[in-house]
């Protein structure tokens, strides 16, 4: 059985044919080829499949396509605009905030998301907002690092 849905990801309007059982992370990835969304445990362990859908963070791996019927959906390739790196890419890699790079995505679109609501966040706020986000590499600290070098920002704009 599949269903035509209608989807925005990215500013692009995507009319597609998706099967019932199809989570929006395999529509994501083999149908829009939009791959910057990585697929790591399915199950909702790891946050790598972390995309912002109607403005809140998900695990794409949990919603099914058809959930994402008339949805606005935002992935990390969303956030460049015009050849210009999104700050907070700017700010993971002027701080280190990766290593191997699998976990990055998805953590950065949880701080986007965080960002969104709260644009200078404490500490605490921030461990909260990647909780869901697991990171074999970093010990997390230059990711919280990174993301409060863009509360100092915001702070001194304010
Ligand atoms: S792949 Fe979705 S949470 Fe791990
Ligand atoms: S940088 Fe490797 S898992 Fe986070």
């Amino acid at each position: 059985m599949n269903k035509s849905i209608s989807l925005r990801v990215n500013d692009v309007d995507y009319k597609v044919n998706v099967e019932n059982n199809w989570t929006l992370l395999e529509l994501l990835r083999d149908r829009l080829h939009l791959t910057g969304t990585k697929k790591g445990c399915e199950e909702g362990e790891c946050g790598a499949c972390t995309v912002i859908m109607n403005g809140e963070p998900v695990n794409s791996c949990l919603v099914l396509a058809i959930e994402a019927d008339k949805a606005e959906v935002v992935t990390i390739e969303g956030l460049e605009k015009n050849g210009q790196l999104h700050p907070i890419q700017e700010a993971f890699i002027k701080h280190g905030a990766f290593q191997c790079g699998y976990c990055t995505p998805g953590m950065i679109m949880s701080v986007k998301a965080l960002m969104d609501h709260n644009p200078n966040p404490s500490r605490e706020e921030i461990i909260v907002a990647i909780t869901g986000n697991l990171c074999r590499c970093t010990g997390y600290t230059k990711i919280i690092e990174a993301v409060e070098s863009l509360v100092a920002v915001n702070e001194k704009d304010s």
